[in-house]
């Protein structure tokens, strides 16, 4: 189907970075720097100075870095972390793999975990916490970390969607023990294939992650132990550090839309749309997704492709927890459930124009005024 709004447009934004990224592929190619090189580390220095840690340490993917961080932090079988329904299935998978539970507590109104229901779902199994800074805005970061301390957990967070976010002045990855970073494509910076990265500040921790990544391969040909083989590759950390000069202006290209929407929506009594960025005030929001709920939802998104514009359910309509094969279905989370029954994510990326968020808006007035 030829959409008149794309959901995500990729080929917009290669076409307008062809001629440096082809530059680039070429000139990382013809010195044969694929694993493991300068390109990768720069790239790794890049994200530690913007994001206000000591170590990156990229990995192939969001999900292994979830995955490293849990088994590094020393995570074992049996033991519980807390983390929120309404996220990607991989981060209930690495907790999983770890041999430890994904224990899961209800969102709030900003569709992330709700940290007031946090400490009820504590036993003396749980290690750790794993807030997920959803569709590019923080947790409650002062909460989640004042419960952490009073009962000595970790934290771990899923900032795969909020690289560049801020509460309180500060960034998502660096509250935690570690954080866990995607540039998957359709991030707010993503490669061309699967990429990922771990963010720290802890010597040991970040040692033991870049060991884990490549085989337990340590400097003096020992290994630390059984590990794997998650590198991010030297070309695509490349590619990375060539979009990352335009991160700043995408972000704020997101910020706009997300300004756009809101004034053009909130009139709209059947919508409940997200927090509008602000200029001051604790968050800083990035605009991964404009995740609106919306009542008559499927009709919604019947009349919006009937009229050209893509949309996506997050995760496909469901959340953990009603995915009958994980095994999570003990868990009631009523606000959770209202919001799967409701949220619809309406195109957002930098290169839409403003003509491509009137015919969105117009063409929502439009469904709910008929
Ligand atoms: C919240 C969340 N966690 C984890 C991941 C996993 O990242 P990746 O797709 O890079 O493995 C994603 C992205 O897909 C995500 O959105």
């Amino acid at each position: 189907m030829e959409w008149r709004v794309k959901y995500i447009d990729y080929p917009s934004q290669y076409r307008k970075l062809e001629k440096e990224l082809l530059s680039t592929i070429q000139e990382v190619l013809s010195r044969g720097d694929l694993l493991l090189r300068k390109n990768l580390e720069d790239f790794e220095n890049t994200i530690s100075g913007y994001v206000g840690v000591n170590h990156t340490i990229g990995v192939n993917s969001g999900t292994d870095a979830l995955h490293l961080a849990v088994e590094a932090a020393g995570i074992q079988p049996a033991d519980e972390i807390i983390t929120s329904s309404h996220t990607f299935v991989a981060t209930g998978a690495a907790i999983h793999h770890s041999g430890a539970k994904p224990v899961l507590v209800d969102i709030g109104e900003d569709h992330n975990i709700d940290a007031s229901l946090i400490e009820n779902m504590i036993t003396d199994k749980t290690k750790a916490i794993m807030p997920v800074h959803l569709n590019g805005r923080l947790c409650d970061m002062d909460k989640i970390t004042a419960i952490a301390n009073k009962y000595n957990l970790l934290i771990i967070e899923d900032a795969a969607q909020a690289l560049g976010a801020t509460f309180k002045g500060k960034k998502a990855g660096s509250f935690g023990l570690a954080g866990c970073f995607s540039f998957y494509p359709a991030k707010l910076l993503g490669a061309y294939g699967d990429a990922g990265a771990v963010v720290t500040s802890d010597d040991s921790l970040a040692k033991n992650i870049s060991y884990l990544r490549n085989h337990g391969r340590m400097d003096n040909g020992e290994v630390s132990g059984w590990a794997y083989n998650t590198r991010l590759d030297n070309l695509q950390a490349a590619i990375l550090q060539i979009k990352f000069k335009k991160f700043p202006s995408w972000i704020e290209r997101r910020r706009q839309i997300a300004s756009i929407y809101n004034d053009g929506l909130e009139k709209i009594s059947h919508l409940r749309l997200p927090n509008p960025p602000v200029e001051s005030g604790d968050f800083f929001d990035v605009y991964q997704n404009y995740e609106i709920e919306a009542e008559s939802k499927d009709k919604l998104r019947t009349y919006l492709t009937q009229q050209g514009i893509e949309t996506m359910l997050p995760w496909g309509g469901k959340g953990l927890h009603q995915f009958k094969s994980l095994n999570l279905s003990e868990y009631s989370l009523p606000r959770t459930e209202e919001m799967f029954d409701k949220a619809i994510m309406i195109p957002m990326h930098p290169d839409l124009e403003d003509h491509h968020l009137d015919y969105v808006i117009k063409t929502i007035n439009q469904f709910y005024r008929n």
